[in-house]
């Protein structure tokens, strides 16, 4: 990896890391407001749901530029949104549920939008899982990039999880966004694969 290819890395390191340092210090001094659990929840969902689409926009931004020093930055996206999901289903099961096993089996089975959110959460642990280069070897390349277009499968998911959220409440604008900038990315996938593939034949 050349020197800028390493400092970009770094920068998207520290961008990433920067809201769980704020989300911490915040805690730590009890500034999360009225409904801490609460706020966590929505700021550690947000933060995954966002770094998921920044991982999916790092294709189409090389594509565009050229420019595949970008190319190493949907891993690094890609693991923080992991990492955040991890810490929001955490908090929702340890700080929102008490790790009842029986509540947290109700919502799983009973709200639409647990369901949703444990699925993306799935599709996210498998990406993560198998994102090691050892794992490329191991699958081939072809069957490894395949099993990774799940983390469109997981955009659509994650996006699903927070408009079913707010659907009772009719706070549909940031699904509506979200869900039209993951719409837009998908789009530009489809239309590069088929381009290149009429291109090849
Ligand atoms: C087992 C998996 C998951 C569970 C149980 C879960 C649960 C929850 C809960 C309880 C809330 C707050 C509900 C409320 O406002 O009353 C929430 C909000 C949210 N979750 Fe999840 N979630 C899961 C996975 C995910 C994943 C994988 C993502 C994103 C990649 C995600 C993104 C969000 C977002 C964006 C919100 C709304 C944040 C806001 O209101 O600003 N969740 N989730």
């Amino acid at each position: 990896m050349n020197i800028t290819a390493q400092r970009l890395r770094q920068l998207a390191w520290l961008a990433c890391a920067l809201p769980a340092v704020y989300l911490t210090q915040q805690a730590l001094t009890l500034s999360l407001g009225a409904n801490p659990v609460e706020k966590l929840e929505h700021e550690t969902g947000s933060w995954a749901l966002l770094l998921l689409l920044c991982c999916l926009a790092v294709t189409p931004l090389r594509q565009l530029t050229g420019w595949n020093t970008l190319a190493p930055l949907r891993r690094t996206f890609g693991l923080f949104a992991f990492a955040y999901a991890c810490v929001h289903v955490l908090v929702y099961a340890v700080l929102d549920r008490s790790l009842l096993w029986s509540e947290l089996l109700l919502d799983l089975t009973k709200r639409p939008y647990v369901m949703l959110g444990a699925a993306a959460f799935l599709a996210l642990a498998v990406l993560a899982a198998t994102s090691p280069k050892v794992m490329v070897k191991k699958l081939g390349a072809s069957a490894w990039k395949r099993l990774h277009t799940l983390v469109y499968a997981a955009g659509v998911l994650a996006v699903a999880h927070f408009a079913w959220l707010k659907w009772d409440k009719n706070l549909l604008d940031r699904p509506a966004m979200y869900g039209a900038v993951l719409a837009l990315l998908l789009a530009w996938r489809l239309w590069f694969v088929y381009r290149s593939s009429s291109g090849r034949s």
